[in-house]
């Protein structure tokens, strides 16, 4: 089936703009072309988005044989290393999720939640009262130092620090404008330490010695009673009793880094922003938070019972997806919701516009986090953590930490709008973020 029977889309420059303004680029799409729309970009197989919900359930159900995520995941290669389960198709991306999954059920991520509240503690500490300053940077300080400490399971000591100094500057790198052209090989040029691509491959040296060593130092000492992710990687054995290759801890590590920090830290942004904005929304959930905490600390006991502070993150998500949609490269001809699509083109199901649709969610445009208080959502819906055997493995453990990290910020501050501030969509990483930082103002610290 020929490429050219596909649903016509925007031409080349039209598609800029989803790097401008995403949100803006899907809308006016979706205006213009209804449920499908192409995407092209020189060099890349063609994108098919999708808005349909039939289409959405039949990707999320489908044959993972047909349906290749890793394969519509591999541009971001460049930035974590392809050996790790985000870039495996089935069966190897099962047996390697399985792995994993342990350590991102429930009753673990819980036992991170001192750390989380503590990360967040500290930087809501440093906040500067009645002056204007940027709280996305800080929302990213938060979750880079809880995934240091939960997922990697380094302190405050020399080899930590040495750590976090490494890949701090490389994310930097990954996260700036210029680093989202790497997922282009073409743009990945080495010319030297002062080139931005010759400085992220020696800051990847740097990363990897310390989690090598890091790696030997644990085998040797054993893991026993540590809770973070990496010892339990370490200590995990395959249905042959093998234990994962160093190489492949070492790029699934960085995955959990590059895949958990800046979605975390802009949805948390758009949390913020939605609460500002919405000031009877803020007070219902202060006043929720203050009800659980009864000047108790937040832990594992009570952030289950923030039911409401959760609906405002999901009714966030909702309208503001950080992820705008993903992907799933087709190995063959396939038939989905009615539409004929040739081998070799990646469907991409829009999580934005499926989130915007008036037959699923009346009165779309509105911000009203009580549809989740009164109904259960379909996960074909609301699926802001993808979906079926893809679906995110870190789901759970940004929804915990989003719902400390809040409580904590309402029961401490109040947070209010700068002054002409008006939000929009901006690329961070592989994330869309509030633009400008977020700029806010802080009062009444406690
Ligand atoms: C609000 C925060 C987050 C959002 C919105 C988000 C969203 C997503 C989405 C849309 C996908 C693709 C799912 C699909 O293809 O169906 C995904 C995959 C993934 N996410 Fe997240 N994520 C978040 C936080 C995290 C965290 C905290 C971690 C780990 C620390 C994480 C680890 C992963 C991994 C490993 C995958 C690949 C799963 C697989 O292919 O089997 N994510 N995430």
């Amino acid at each position: 089936m020929p490429l050219s029977v596909l649903p016509p889309g925007p031409n080349l420059i039209a598609t800029f703009g989803f790097v401008r303004n995403p949100f803006r680029f899907l809308d006016e799409c979706a205006q213009r072309y209804g449920d499908w729309f192409t995407v092209r970009v020189p060099g890349v197989l063609p994108f098919v988005f999708t808005s349909a919900p039939d289409a959405v359930r039949e990707v999320f159900l489908g044959d993972p044989d047909a349906l290749h995520a890793g394969e519509a995941n591999r541009p971001l290669g460049a930035f974590m290393g392809e050996r790790s389960s985000l870039f495996l198709d089935a069966p190897e991306h099962l047996r390697q999720r399985r792995l994993l999954l342990p350590a991102f059920h429930g009753e673990q991520v819980a036992s991170h939640a001192d750390a989380m509240r503590t990360a967040a503690d500290n930087a809501i500490a440093s906040w500067p009262l009645g002056q204007q300053f940027p709280i996305h940077p800080q929302m990213r300080a938060i979750t880079f130092e809880t995934i240091i400490r939960t997922v990697f399971g380094f302190e405050d000591d020399s080899t930590g620090t040495e750590l976090r100094a490494s890949l701090k500057a490389l994310f930097e790198i990954f996260s700036s404008r210029l680093g989202t052209l790497f997922s282009l090989p073409a743009m990945r040029i080495d010319a030297g330490a002062w080139s931005p691509w010759g400085r992220a491959v020696r800051l990847t040296r740097q990363v990897d010695a310390i989690l090598f060593n890091e790696f030997a130092r644990r085998r040797k000492e054993g893991v026993e009673g540590r809770a973070d992710v990496l010892s339990m990687l370490l200590a995990a054995r395959n249905e042959n009793e093998q234990p994962l290759p160093d190489e492949v801890i070492c790029d699934e590590m960085y995955t959990l880094m590059l895949a958990g920090h800046e979605t975390t830290a802009a949805s948390m942004a758009w949390v913020i922003n939605r609460l500002i904005t919405n000031p009877d929304v803020m007070e219902r959930a202060r006043a929720e938070v203050s009800s659980v905490l009864r000047d108790q600390q937040l832990d594992s006991s009570n952030v289950g019972k923030l039911k409401y502070v959760e609906a405002v993150i999901n009714e966030t998500m909702r309208l503001d997806p950080v992820i705008p949609n993903f992907g799933r490269t087709l190995t063959r001809p396939l038939k989905i919701a009615g539409r004929d699509l040739p081998a070799g083109v990646t469907i991409a199901p829009c999580i934005y516009l499926v989130h915007r649709r008036p037959e699923l969610w009346p009165n779309p445009e509105q911000f009203n986090p009580d549809r989740f208080l009164e109904a259960r959502q379909s996960p074909y819906s609301f699926f802001p953590f993808g979906g079926g055997a893809r679906r995110c493995l870190g789901a759970a453990f940004a929804t915990y930490q989003m719902k400390i990290v809040i409580a904590e910020i309402l029961a401490r501050v109040n947070l209010k709008p700068a002054p002409g501030y008006k939000a929009s969509a901006t690329r961070r990483g592989i994330a869309f973020a509030p633009s400008d930082g977020l700029p806010v103002i802080a009062t009444n610290r406690s």
